[in-house]
């Protein structure tokens, strides 16, 4: 079997399932700067769109058009104008905008239609769609410089939008907006990209960079930061590439009107996207309100993660049985650990209030997350329930964990100590030890 040269990729593809059902259904807004869309990756990194959206996720594509524009604008003899980061758009620098924008477009749709069509997609008939989806407005003068036609986004097309992903299809959305009275407006890429991730809702705005990933002081890459430590590290960091500093500032900015998750993918990796979203480790940075994971009471849309969780141990004879009816039943007892989506913890609390003890069970970690302490902090949360309900003892129930449970202040007990409902439980073929906790 490890001869076999699929062996790491069948590896890689198991690895990736749980991640499939996670990101299934999720709106993902992803935002490509224009030099991505002329770099000869550009098919492969549309390829990996492509499938991305066949494997679940509704998708937003974005895209930049800058060194396009300055393109077209040398072409007609044309100095670009900036002003306090942005271009100034006169009415011939219009021209060369809607052109190159325009162009690009085309020549997107063109290469996503043929990734659409392609064996390694085919048959899920994925479709792209374009559009005025942007209403913008002209920025004005600020600064004493009159912006003229470069615009910002002043209301998204979320119906129109959602009725695309909602038919299945990538829509793509180019840094142009129109305004009611017809007018069009050069808008910044990356404004679009967040202006749209916030009006859609998204779950994920994902940044493809072009300065690499970020890296830390320590030169390693920063595979994720909450809001307070990316604004820390605007604030410390000076030498930060102006794209990721910009991004980072959109994400802060983002994570503080919704909370959802920004991505920082280095467009160069081969591949990257799909490591980022389909992997354990990523490639990427992850920026979000809170840790990326949070212990939660677990809900009926929980059921699957559980039981996918605790079904392989269920095997080994680990850990008892149950079904997914059963897990439904009793879906208020189970607390989650959810990373981004994954579920990669869990255990219940099973009350018996007349004996004021509570049974911890089914706790159990993903194999590829143990040994990091999350175990402890599962059970220490699910001790801290206990003593919210007034409970004065924890117990459990185990055949190969006891050593853990006794290094965390469990004593061994007799199957006399359980409270009597319990007792008629349990499974003598089992044989399972009983380990009880006081509590404070
Ligand atoms: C038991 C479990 C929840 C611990 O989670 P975790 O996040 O790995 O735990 P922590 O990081 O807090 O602790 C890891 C330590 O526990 C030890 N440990 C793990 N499983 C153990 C076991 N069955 N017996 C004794 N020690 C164990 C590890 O070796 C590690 O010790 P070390 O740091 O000295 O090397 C996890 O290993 C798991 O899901 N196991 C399978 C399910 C199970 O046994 N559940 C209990 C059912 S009652």
């Amino acid at each position: 079997m490890n001869n076999d040269p699929s062996h790491s990729g069948l590896d890689w593809f198991r690895a990736a399932v749980p991640y499939i059902a996670a990101h299934r259904d999720r709106t993902m807004v992803i935002a490509m700067a224009g030099e991505a869309a002329q770099a000869p990756e550009l098919p492969a990194l549309l390829r990996d769109i492509a499938q991305l959206r066949a494997l679940g996720p509704r998708v937003v594509l974005v895209h930049g058009a800058r060194p396009q524009i300055e393109a077209r604008l040398r072409e007609r003899g044309l100095t670009p104008r900036y002003a306090q980061g942005l271009r100034v758009t006169d009415a011939d620098a219009l021209e060369a905008v809607c052109d190159a924008a325009g162009r690009l477009r085309l020549h997107i749709e063109g290469l996503l239609s043929r990734n659409l069509g392609s064996p390694s997609v085919a048959g899920t008939r994925l479709r792209v769609a374009s559009g005025n989806f942007v209403t913008a407005r002209p920025l004005g003068v600020r600064g004493g410089v009159d912006f003229q036609f470069t615009g910002e986004v002043r209301r998204v097309d979320t119906v129109g939008i959602e009725r695309l992903l909602d038919d299945g299809q990538i829509v793509l959305v180019s840094p142009l907006g129109y305004s009611p009275t017809g007018e069009v407006f050069n808008l910044s890429g990356e404004d679009v990209a967040t202006q749209v991730a916030v009006a859609l809702k998204a779950d994920k705005l994902i940044f493809l960079t072009e300065a690499g990933p970020l890296r830390g002081p320590q030169h390693q890459t920063l595979a994720q930061l909450t809001v307070p430590a990316a604004e820390q590290l605007l604030a410390d960091d000076h030498a930060l590439p102006p794209e990721l500093a910009s991004h980072l500032r959109s994400a802060v900015e983002v994570c503080s009107v919704r909370d959802l998750r920004v991505h920082l993918v280095d467009r160069h990796i081969d591949g990257g996207l799909l490591i980022e979203l389909f992997s354990r480790q990523g490639i990427g940075t992850l920026v979000s309100r809170e840790p990326v994971e949070r212990l939660r009471a677990a809900t009926m849309d929980d059921v699957g993660g559980i039981f996918d969780l605790l079904q392989p141990l269920e095997n080994e004879g680990i850990l008892v049985q149950r079904s997914r009816e059963h897990l439904e039943l009793e879906i208020d007892c189970f607390r989650v650990l959810d990373a981004d989506g994954l579920i990669i913890g869990t255990a219940a609390l099973y009350a018996f209030p007349e004996h004021d003890t509570a049974e911890i069970a089914g706790l159990a970690l993903h194999p590829d997350y143990r040994g990091g302490g999350r175990g402890d902090q599962i059970l220490e949360h699910m001790e801290a329930q206990a003593i919210k309900r007034g409970h004065t003892k924890v117990f459990v129930l185990t055949t190969r964990t006891a050593q853990w449970f006794q290094e965390r202040g469990y004593r061994e007990g007799q199957v006399a100590d359980l409270p009597p409902a319990r007792q008629a439980l349990y499974n003598q073929a089992r044989n399972s030890r009983v380990l009880v906790k006081p509590l404070p």
